[in-house]
């Protein structure tokens, strides 16, 4: 059986992701409602938080990116899994997320396109892989494979728009929750809430209103399910 799938993000009133003020403790609390059994993150996101992951040569502890007002030491065991896409091998130093106190192990999802030097490194490094799909990964075989071989029934998506779009129009997500920021961005980069540049009206994705909540700082929290 598939996991429960939610996508947890913050944007503005105009649904981009540039130039937020993100609160990292009120999203992380939000977050946390779902305690998630694996968090699924996009390569590109874990490179824009922490370039040091594309470093081949990389191989010590990274210094630890607070956002989340954990205090560290080592995850417990109960800590979701970190399961990163990743077919193009652009994430070399995955390895070194396994000292994170956030999560209890990570995983590579790759695909057939993905080298075999990479998965090899990944190896040494400890980080196990999960290999689905020809060119890139098959987002539902990776998820499948997640509950058959971790046994994760819930998954939180952290990724940005390409990734969150691709599951979306793949029917894999159950649930959306935004924080919609009381600011209009504009601008001419393609980072939205969702990117699927070749959708069709037959992409529409409708959804039911299950929660909401307004924050004193304008911000508003609602929760959709995904219908
Ligand atoms: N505001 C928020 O709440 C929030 C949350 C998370 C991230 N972000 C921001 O979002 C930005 C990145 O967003 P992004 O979407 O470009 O990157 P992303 O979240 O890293 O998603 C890209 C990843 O998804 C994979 N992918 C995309 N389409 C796919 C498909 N059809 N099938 C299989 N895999 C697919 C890519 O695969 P390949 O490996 O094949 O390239 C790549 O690994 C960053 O700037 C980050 O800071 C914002």
């Amino acid at each position: 059986m598939l996991p429960h799938v939610i996508v947890h993000n913050e944007m503005s009133l105009d649904a981009r992701m540039d130039r937020l003020e993100v609160d990292m403790g009120r999203f992380y609390a939000l977050a946390g409602k779902w305690r998630e059994d694996c968090t699924l993150v996009g390569s590109e996101t874990l490179l824009a938080g922490m370039p040091e992951l594309g470093d081949r040569g990389s191989a010590g502890a990274l210094e630890r990116r607070d956002t989340t007002g954990h205090q560290g030491g080592g995850a417990s065991p109960d800590a979701p899994l970190l399961a990163a896409v990743d077919s193009r091998g652009r994430l070399p130093g995955l390895g070194q997320l396994r000292d994170q106190p956030y999560w209890r192990d990570v995983i590579a999802l790759c695909s057939g396109a993905t080298s075999a030097d990479h998965l090899d490194r990944l190896g040494a490094a400890g980080v196990s892989s999960i290999v689905v799909g020809t060119e890139r990964v098959d987002l539902r075989g990776a998820l499948q494979a997640l509950a058959e071989q971790y046994d994760v029934a819930v998954v939180r998506v952290d990724a940005g728009g390409s990734l969150v779009g691709a599951l979306l129009r793949q029917g894999l997500v159950h649930e959306v929750s935004v924080v919609i920021e009381p600011r209009l961005v504009g601008g001419e980069t393609h980072r939205w809430l969702v990117r699927a540049p070749d959708a069709t009206p037959e992409d529409v994705v409708a959804m039911t209103l299950r929660e909401m909540e307004r924050f004193d700082d304008g911000a508003v929290w609602l929760r959709y399910d995904v219908v």
